[in-house]
């Protein structure tokens, strides 16, 4: 058994420290006690909501390695660090919605949480200094950002851990209106999910109030952030058989 160590700081982004560790390919990630929301605009300080993402997210990416989906997770250490595999992130948000909400449903003036047949991949460029605007298959062959078979190959992961995150959420009682994921290049050149899968980069909706379940009620100011995100990882433990 390798005792990993915490060395130097790599990257302080809006809810996570990334850290390297003594193991050359294993990274460090401290999930901060923070919120932001309009790009960073927004920020507050707020006790156990880290600690609450890193749990959910460490459950929801040990479930998707048990269904198949290659990520980066390796262990949770604590209550706000986990271990990773260090990628090199493609700049890319992949988004899949279920229903509309949010930015589509004011893009295309539809009602909200209409249903769609099949889900709606989209691609954002990760670039806060242009506010992450969406990018198209033939704008990201362009810049060299992705291949055209990198680019399926995400879609068609993406559509793998919507299912799946379907029907965990389902179990809960909660619906998954649409969420975001980001994948990295692994130490081989593999496509593999990385960052973190939480009520931050999920929309969710419980079945029977229809209340948000999500980083919604801190963007809309709809009442306090972290009892919501515990209600959610109280959920998951139960379906994830953790408790
Ligand atoms: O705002 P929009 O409708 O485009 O968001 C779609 C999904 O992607 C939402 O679940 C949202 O939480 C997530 N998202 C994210 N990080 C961003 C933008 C969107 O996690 N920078």
């Amino acid at each position: 058994m390798v005792d990993y160590e915490k060395k130097e700081l790599l990257y302080r982004g809006k809810a996570k420290e990334m850290f390297a560790t003594n193991v050359s390919d294993v990274v460090w990630v401290h999930y901060m006690d923070q919120v932001t929301a309009l790009n960073g605009k927004k920020k507050v300080q707020m006790t156990d909501k880290g600690t609450t993402n890193n749990q959910i997210s460490s459950l929801i990416f040990s479930d998707l390695t048990a269904n198949g989906i290659p990520n980066d997770f390796i262990k949770q250490i604590d209550a706000n660090n986990q271990l990773v595999k260090k990628v090199q992130i493609i700049p890319l948000e992949v988004v899949i919605r279920n229903f509309a909400s949010s930015s589509f449903e004011r893009k295309f003036a539809v009602d909200h949480l209409l249903k769609f047949e099949q889900p709606v991949k989209e691609f954002f460029y990760k670039s806060d200094k242009l506010d992450d605007p969406f990018i198209n298959d033939s704008q990201i062959k362009a810049l060299n950002i992705a291949t055209q078979q990198q680019l399926d190959q995400m879609r068609d992961l993406a559509l793998k851990i919507n299912q799946r995150l379907r029907t965990i959420f389902a179990a809960m009682q909660i619906e998954l209106i649409d969420f975001k994921v980001e994948f990295g290049l692994d130490q081989t050149g593999e496509i593999i999910l990385a960052d973190e899968i939480s009520p931050d980069s999920c929309r969710l909706v419980d079945q029977k109030t229809k209340e948000s379940l999500d980083k919604d009620v801190f963007r809309k100011g709809l009442g306090e952030l972290v009892p919501v995100y515990k209600t959610v990882l109280q959920r998951l433990q139960k379906v994830e058989g953790h408790n």
